[in-house]
This record gives structure tokens, sequence and C-alpha cells, in this order.
């Protein structure tokens, strides 16, 4: 037996702004499955990972709630472990990038690039909320497109038309924090020169630390030069201080990445045998694995290297690169129901059905990878338990009847248990690459032949004839040892279903090698269903509390807009509002393509509206007015796109259309000029 390898894993630190959803659960799972797979192969693998604490939508999220920073990072840190530990993501070390730990090392790292010569100073001209007394970062400013016009465009790209450029090119900008006019300032900042490890990263993205599709879009960015790096931040910033620099603060994404080493130090300290230095040293040996989502490439597979070269650390033997995670084959939508929180999903749903769908479907490429509900449904029915648990609920049964629960030493089937040792090792390679999906194909389609080699004996049919008792059980036996292989191999991906297992087989916990050796003359405990099948009711439960979480938690994904703070209105009739309040409000230009009565509703219309990017069902009290609703088909009109879907006796109504008047026949029904496009939005 080769020496065991030495292997530090990390996941990408998640905000602490924010629960965890089933996109980021891709990632953990993923990276969870790898290092269990290496924990089982009797690698010596740490798997750590944090909270990301730091940044101004943590300061800001904080101030909204009337609670300190570190108050805000305590309560998410809570529910992130728990959502974790849950979906059975078991990290050695969870910390946070609010720790002395990351505090220490983030001044060192810095300091040896500043007294290396690669830390670089300027001043810079941005956007300041004058209110707010603060400057904007990119994402808190709005305006219009300066290239094609469209409104309400965050920082500096545009989601209509893909342009870039520089916030201060935005016509019309405005605060997306205060809704003030910025002004333009000037200050002071810290730049990180990674033009001075060009050469490095060029040999370094080459070597076979990056996937191809990944090397092959750095080397674009390569080509065209690095830029410096501007690591710092003025206050008001929830972060640390840069050393020597008052009221300076490093920007989240310098001390983000050093937080997988501050949690490997917290690690270190409670853990006499594991070595700080023989991990990050220079000359470390151990491998070292980052595991992250497409859109965080630059910062690991650029910044961090250079930074880590430049400190006197070593570098990542790999970064392993996933995609993003789509629902029935769309963006996760809340309007659909399949933005979906990791506690909504275990509220419904056992972890281990995610873990086993997610694995069948990862390879180790990049591709965004869809979790098709009814695909999910039918998969881990059919493979979970209708090919793996099946094999020993079909023959236990009679093992316990017939022989006390004692496995006979026979095996009746020594081609197939041959075969079964035989795919072992392409097994193993395939979750070494991390071809998660490739490892299930090849388990499950020994699963299909042990199924249809018992189908084949039918102990069944011959328990029932005179003199054939020895040979049910020795296919009984043959058979619990074929599943006992299978719940080998697939212990990484399920390991509450390998516990359930180890305790029905009465063995004591199973490790990658134990495939090579059978169970003979054995005593099994009585036999519980490992697992049930999913019920497509709860999956629908599910996504309908998706919903319905919706309007409680608008700001968890930072996504929406903050509502306004509720200030006293002066005229009740129509308040006055913050000018957040009505940023939060998502109106559009809308395309009607159906307009039709509704059965059983004697003012509704039915209308199906088109908005650029997806369609929605929309019911309207407006019926008096258009008696003939087929002549609303093919004309514009605008909605509230972001109104919380209603349930209603006819269906769900994802939005509402504008419409003014008394009602009765005098409802008219507002309209744009003509030249919008449907899905415009209103501001
Ligand atoms: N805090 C940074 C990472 C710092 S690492 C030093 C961050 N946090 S995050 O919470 O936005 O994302 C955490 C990880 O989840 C990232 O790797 C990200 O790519 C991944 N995902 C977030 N949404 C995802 C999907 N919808 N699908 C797949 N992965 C997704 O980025
Ligand atoms: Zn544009």
């Amino acid at each position: 037996m080769s020496e065991p390898r030495k292997i530090l894993v990390t996941s990408a630190l998640p905000y602490a702004n924010g629960s965890i959803h089933l996109g980021h659960m891709l990632e953990y799972i993923q990276t969870d499955m790898w290092v269990r797979f290496q924990k089982h192969r009797g690698n010596q693998c740490i798997y750590v990972c944090a909270d990301d604490a730091h940044g101004s939508a943590i300061m800001l999220r904080a101030e909204k709630e009337g609670i300190t920073p570190e108050q805000l990072i305590a309560n998410v840190q809570a529910e992130h472990s728990a959502d974790f530990a849950e979906f059975l993501v078991e990290f050695d070390n969870f910390h946070s990038t609010h720790s002395e730990e990351n505090r220490e090392l983030s001044s060192q790292i810095y300091l040896k690039l500043r007294d290396a010569g690669h830390i670089a100073t300027r001043s810079i001209t941005q956007y300041f909320d004058p209110e707010k007394k603060m400057f904007l970062a990119d994402r808190f400013i709005k305006g219009t497109c300066p290239k094609c016009g469209t409104a309400d465009q965050y920082g500096d790209n545009c989601e209509k038309c893909g342009a870039t450029y520089a916030p201060t090119d935005l016509k019309d900008p405005k605060s997306a924090i205060s809704g003030a006019t910025p002004v333009l300032k000037d200050s002071q900042h810290f730049f990180f020169k990674l033009p001075d490890f060009q050469q490095m990263l060029q040999t370094w993205t080459r070597s076979g630390t990056l996937q191809d599709a990944v090397a092959n879009k750095l080397a674009e960015w390569l080509d065209a030069g690095l830029q410096q790096w501007d690591i710092s931040r003025d206050a008001p910033y929830f972060g640390f201080e840069i050393p020597d620099e008052p009221g300076k603060y490093f920007y989240v994404w310098l001390d983000a990445p050093i937080g997988y080493m501050a949690s490997f130090k917290n690690l270190c300290a409670r853990t006499p045998e594991l070595d700080f230095d023989a991990f990050w040293g220079k000359d470390s040996t151990a491998e070292l694995y980052h595991f992250i989502g497409k859109d965080i490439v630059n910062f690991h597979a650029l910044f961090w290297p250079a930074m880590l070269e430049g400190s006197g650390y070593r570098k990542p033997t790999g970064i392993n690169v996933h995609g993003y995670l789509t629902v029935n084959g769309q963006k996760m939508s809340k309007s659909r129901g399949t933005f979906i929180k990791a506690r909504t999903y275990l509220d419904h749903l056992s972890p281990e059905y995610l873990r086993y769908y997610y694995a069948s479907k990862l390879g180790r490429g990049v591709d965004d990878l869809d979790l098709n509900l009814e695909d999910f449904v039918q998969k881990v029915n059919s493979d979970l338990v209708g090919k793996v648990v099946n094999i020993a609920s079909r023959c236990s049964g009679f093992i316990h009847k017939g022989n006390a629960g004692i496995m006979v030493p026979v095996n009746a089937a020594p081609e197939l248990t041959e075969a079964f040792l035989a795919a072992a090792p392409s097994i193993a390679e395939a979750y070494e690459a991390r071809d998660f999906a490739r490892a299930m194909r090849e388990i499950m389609g020994l699963a299909d032949r042990a199924n249809a080699w018992i189908a084949d004996k039918a102990p069944w049919s011959l328990n029932k004839l005179e003199g054939k008792q020895d040979e049910v059980q020795a296919i009984c036996a043959t058979g619990i040892n074929l599943f006992r292989q299978l719940v080998i191999f697939l212990k990484p991906v399920l390991p509450l279903l390998a516990a359930d297992a180890e305790a029905f087989l009465n063995v004591a916990p199973l490790t990658w090698n134990d495939h090579a050796r059978l169970l003979s003359n054995h005593q099994l405990n009585a036999f519980k269903p490992l697992m049930t099948r999913i019920d497509p009711v709860k999956v629908q439960a599910m996504t309908d509390a998706s919903k319905e979480d919706l309007a409680a938690s608008q700001t968890d994904t930072g996504e929406a807009a903050p509502a306004g703070n509720g200030e006293l209105t002066k005229d009740p009739l129509s308040p006055e509002i913050e000018f957040d309040a009505f940023a939060a409000v998502d109106l559009r230009v809308a395309l009607i393509l159906k307009a039709e009565a509704v059965e059983g509703a004697d003012k509704l219309l039915r209308l199906t509206l088109d908005i650029g990017d997806e369609q929605r069902n929309v019911f309207s009290g407006i019926k008096s007015a258009y008696p003939d609703p087929a002549k609303l088909e093919g004309r514009l009109t605008m909605m509230i796109a972001n109104l919380k879907p209603r349930k209603m006796r006819f269906g769900i109504s994802e939005g509402m259309v504008m419409a003014a008047g008394p009602g009765g026949e005098e409802i008219y029904l507002l309209s744009p000029d003509s030249g919008a496009k449907p899905g415009q939005r209103i501001k």
C-alpha cells in the first residue's frame, strides 16, 4: 500500500449575509463527497470552511436589522452550520473570516507583500453617498446604461446589452442605499501589483492545476495583461483595518481566501498532530484543493496564487470549478418557487436524495447542472430505492426466516462478485477525478446486474419448493454481499444510508478496502427499510413553501432592494414612501399574449403575459371593462412583476397589471408608448 496522502480541501466561504440555498449546496455536497471519498480510502483529508463575514453588504444588513455586524454573523453562522450538518456536509472546521487568526494572517501577508514592493498606492475618484457618508461599491449605484439607455442598471455592467463601463459613466446615477445622487470624491487606495506575477501565473495556470476550460478563460485575461487590484476600502466598512493605515480597510476579497488558512490554523490550535506549516509552508508536500463556483475563478486562480507566492506560502495543487445550478431548466426563481433554501428543502425531504441526484449529474466540467424536479423524483426512486435498497429488502427476509439471520458461507455468483471487485478501481478513479456521474453510472450498472441475477434465481419461487432451502440461503447471502459492495461504493455520497446499512449488516463502519472481502457465516441484524420513495407531494410542498419564503425574506439573498424604513406618513391616502420602497417595485412592460374569461368568476380575466425573459399568468378583475377579452391580445400594458404570487381559486396569480378608473366599464388598462418592449423596466 502506498503512503496515505495529506490533503487539505476547502469550499468557497459563503457570505454571512444570507441563507444557504440549493445552488450553494451543489458546491458543499460536491466537496463533501470528494472529501469523504478520500477519507474512505484511508487518506488524511482535512476539510475546512468558514463564513465570509466582511464587507459593506453585511454592515448594511446588520444596520437594517438594528444589530451589530458581530451579532448578525453569529446568527448566520449558527444557521449555516445547522444547514450544512443536516445535509451531512462534514467540515473538520467551520470558522469565520472575522477571527483573530484571520486578522493576524491577513496583516502578515499584506506586510510581506508591501515589504517586497508588491503594494502600490494612488488616489482614485469614486462615487460617494453624501447622505450615508460612504463610498459606494459598484453594485450600490444604479443608473441608466450609457450604451443602450436601459434604466435601472447596476454599477459597472448592463444586464440588457452586456456593456461594461465605469460606474461614473452611468447616466442619472443614484445611490441604491439612500436614493441620494452620489458625488465624486477622491481617496487614497491600496493596490496589489498583480502584473508582478504575470509570468508565474502564465505557467501556473497551465500546470495541470485547472480544468482546461478554466485555463483557457484565464489565458484570455492573461493575454490581455493583468491590472493592479484595488485591495482597500474606506471607513465605514466592516473588516480589518490595514496595518499602519488608519481608516483604511482590507477589501473583503483580500481577507476571504486567507480565511481558508485561518480556519485551518484555528483547527491546528486544537489538534496537536496537525502542523500548519506542513500544509501551507513553501515546501509543503501536502495537496491543497479549492472547490469553487465559476463566478469566482479570477479571485482563486489569479489573485490568490499571486498573494501566496508574494508572501512566501505554497500555492494550491488544484482549483476545482463547478457550474451553476438551474432548477427545471431555468435560473432559480422566487416566483416559480425554485429559489429553494437549504432549510426549506430539509423541512420536506431527506438530504441524501439531493446528494445522490447531484452526484448522478456532476461531471468534472464547468457546465451548469439542472435540478429537474420530476427527474429528481424519478431517478432517486428508481436507482436508490428500486435498485440498491431493493436488493437488501428482497434477500434479508429469507435469511431471517430460513436461517435465523445468518448468512451461509456460500458464494452463489462468483462471476458477479468478481465483476464487482473488478469495477472498483474504475469507480475509485471516477471519484478521484470528481466524475461523480460516471461513478454513479458504474455503480448503478452493477446494481442492475445484481437485480437481474436475483430476479433470474427468483428465491421467492424456489422458497416454495421442497428441498431448495440451501439454494435460497446461498442466493440471499450472495445478494446481501452484493448489496454490501454497493453500499461501500456509495458511502461517500450516502453516509446515512451507509450507517443504517452497517447497522443492518452488523458490521463496523465500512471503508473502501472492505469491498475486497465478503461476509460469510455472518449474523445479520433485523432489516428496517433503509430509504423510502420520494413522494412528489413533498416536492410540491417544498416549492410552495419556497414561494412563501419570498415575502418573508426579500433581502436574504442580497438581491432585492431594501424595503422602506417605515417612517410615519403625511397623507394616509397616499402615504409618502422612501425611494427604496419605490425602487423595490419591479414595474415592467408586458405583452398580453392571451386574455380569456375565467369560468366561474364573473369579474376576472386570465392574462398570459410576456415580460421579456419569462411568461406570467395573472388574474385581473377587469372583465367588466373588457367583455371581449381577445381584443386585448397583442397589446402592451404594465405590470408589477415582483408581487408575491397569490393562490386563487382558479390558479396562481403571478403579478398584477396596472389599470386606472373607478370600476365597471370605466377601467383603463395602462399602456406604454409604442416602441416599448416586453420586459423593459419602468423607473
Ligand atoms: N464569499 C464568496 C466566496 C469567498 S471564497 C474565499 C462567495 N460567496 S457565495 O455565498 O456567494 O457563494 C459561495 C459559493 O457558492 C461560490 O463558490 C459560488 O460559486 C457558489 N454558488 C452560489 N450560487 C450558486 C448556484 N446557483 N449554483 C452553483 N453554485 C453557486 O462567492
Ligand atoms: Zn445597456
